[in-house]
């Protein structure tokens, strides 16, 4: 249950051998865009840069346009929707929305985004982006102006001491700067140490943290399998592992938690525990990339409290929600910026706090390139890197896409507090759309297992209690649920870039499905095969995820896809071309499971 899959694009035909994919042309000017200037409302300007290359966030962010709604922390009650133009606009089902949430208006700035950086989603023929958990999408500006910032300075590795080195250097640590800012993590307290991803990143915490025979590693069941992975050290180590159980929509209950955080598994208090000098590590999923709920950071307070060492896997809240940590006072946070601004791939961060990497590093099972100062060679004498960061960053950092993250933080900090208000007026718009589709027997067509919002947002600034996925199964008219690799196929003749599967997210996944005896019943050796074919049926959800660049129209595509899903002629058409396709091609398991459309 730990694989995911996703649409392929348009040349990639999912159900035939795979083919070369065909590579778009980069279609970038080779010098930096300097002249070009954005309409975007310049609502929040960012300070000042110390650099003196052009920024794509400052281009970005540098104009008031004549459609600039005003202050972000307007409320909605004199919004003037006819500010909103884009292409949507014009629909009736748009109006219809737009009278259903006036508030979406002050979002216009998230519309002009997408009009003037994201203008690959608006193509003729392109595909609807739902996939925004998997990656974002990244504004046009991000790439054409780093790649101008490339041609025009050059960069040596951070490792040598030339002007060069220097530059990437200063360049590095402005990155962490911009980091810490974004996540309003006090400088004094915190450092960040770059990954090459949230799963990096987690794992960095995992190999060091000193689990001992009286150690507890306390985890969300709700949680990706990149956080299930620290229990291979506390077990190791023999430490204790407690789960924190899913709640049927997902999520842990604060409860659940505040009794685990009490007693151990061996039923001592915490202050008897406290007595043990094993530390414990106390791991919270801030949103789950599967059942879309939230967990309450302030549950790290009590963690805290009760001694424990606490680490926040933000890879699926940081990209729509603002994370303080003045206010959050985690040991560590994992995160990856593809998730955030979609570009560069490749680059993560923990966020963490100075006297945890301390600890941390006395613990590190190894060294490397960049991580030391002295090294015994033959000998067993290593001296670390005076640096705490660098004790964390083997080898060499990716030092030229570094200053592509300080600018896709600045472009993303000002739109970040109107996401929730966007996303969550989109999500609660289509679900209720989806769940009013029915076949013509009656039985609904789609089923949402999903958390969703569970109040209106009016006001830029507000914060959700859910994100913006939305996990859903396909039914029949018999109510029989529909084979996701058929969802697959229907997706992708329809452009429509979604996902399937269990999103490496397995007691997310077991939860929301109802499968959680499966679970239990696994033994050694267990395959997805072998559990698909106990269950008589593909596991997993469809995943749909908004984020960044979502408008109405996408949120329209899905739905009138769902009505084709409901519509019988058009199903079953759609159902014998996908068997004779199938039976053409030898496919793996997931497409053999057979349940009538
Ligand atoms: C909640 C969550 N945690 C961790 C990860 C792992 O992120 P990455 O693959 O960037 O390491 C993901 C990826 O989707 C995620 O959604």
């Amino acid at each position: 249950m730990g694989n995911t899959s996703s649409t392929l694009p348009p040349d990639h035909h999912p159900f035939q051998h795979p083919r070369r994919l065909r590579s778009e042309a980069l279609k970038t000017s080779s010098r930096t865009p300097r002249s070009l200037r954005l309409k975007i409302p310049a609502f929040l300007h960012r300070p000042t840069s110390t650099r003196t290359h052009p920024s794509a966030s400052e281009e970005l962010h540098s104009e008031r346009s004549s459609s600039d709604v005003g202050s972000p922390y307007d409320d909605a009650s004199n919004v003037d929707t006819s500010s909103i133009e884009t292409r949507a606009s014009i629909s009736p089902d748009y109006e219809r929305f737009l009278a259903a949430f006036p508030e979406y208006a002050l979002t216009a700035s998230l519309d002009i985004l997408r009009s003037t950086e994201l203008t690959r989603l608006d193509k003729p023929e392109s595909e609807t982006y739902v996939d925004y958990m998997g990656g974002s999408l990244f504004p046009e500006r991000l790439v054409k102006w780093h790649s101008g910032f490339l041609q025009d300075n050059i960069l040596g590795n951070t490792h040598s001491i030339s002007s060069s080195s220097q530059l990437s250097a200063r360049h590095a640590s402005e990155a962490r700067k911009a980091v810490l800012d974004f996540f309003d993590a006090p400088a004094d307290q915190y450092t960040v140490v770059f990954t090459s991803s949230t799963t990096a990143a987690i794992k960095l915490v995992a190999e060091s943290f000193p689990f001992g025979s009286t150690s507890s590693l306390i985890l969300p069941a709700d949680a990706h399998n990149s956080v299930h992975g620290i229990r291979c050290f506390a077990k190791h180590n023999g430490s204790q592992i407690h789960y924190l159980p899913t709640l049927p929509r997902g999520g842990v209950l604060p409860d659940e938690v505040m009794v685990s955080l009490t007693f151990d598994l061996s039923g001592r208090s915490s202050s008897e525990q406290a007595l043990d000098a094993a530390p414990s590590l106390f791991v919270l999923t801030g949103q789950s990339n599967i059942s879309n709920s939230k967990t309450p950071l302030s549950l790290f307070k009590n963690a805290k409290e009760s001694g424990l060492y606490t680490l926040l896997d933000a890879a699926a809240l940081a990209p729509t929600s603002i994370i303080s940590l003045q206010k959050t006072p985690v040991d560590a946070v994992a995160i990856s910026f593809y998730k955030m601004f979609g570009y560069p791939t490749g680059v993560g961060a923990l966020i963490v706090r100075k006297d945890f990497l301390e600890l941390l590093s006395k613990n590190r099972p190894w060294f490397a390139g960049g991580t030391v100062d002295v090294v015994q060679v033959p000998g067993s004498i290593v001296s670390l890197a005076e640096e705490l960061h660098e004790r964390f960053e083997d080898g060499t950092i990716n030092y030229l896409a570094l200053p592509a993250i300080t600018e896709g933080l600045q472009t993303l900090k000002p739109l970040l507090p109107m996401l929730p208000l966007r996303l969550s007026s989109l999500t609660l718009w289509l679900v209720k759309a989806l769940e009013d589709i029915k076949h013509p027997s009656g039985v609904p067509c789609v089923q949402i297992l999903s958390r969703t919002p569970s109040s209106r947002l009016t006001k830029i600034g507000e914060q959700s209690d859910v994100g913006s996925v939305i996990s859903l199964l396909f039914h029949d008219p018999q109510g029989n649920i529909l084979p996701l690799s058929f969802i697959s196929y229907c997706a992708f003749k329809h452009r429509i870039s979604l996902r399937t599967g269990c999103m490496c997210n397995p007691g997310g996944a077991a939860t929301l499905l109802g499968i959680n005896s499966y679970m239990d019943a696994l033994t050694e050796g267990a395959t997805l095969r072998e559990l698909e074919s106990h269950a008589g049926r593909e596991l997993g959800v469809v995943r749909i995820s908004l984020g960044l660049g979502s408008n109405f129209n996408d949120v329209q595509r899905v739905i009138q896809f769902a009505e084709f899903i409901s519509d019988e002629f058009e199903r079953q058409k759609a159902w014998t071309d996908w068997m004779n396709l199938r039976d053409r091609e030898e496919l793996g398991p997931c497409c053999n499971t057979a349940s009538r459309a």
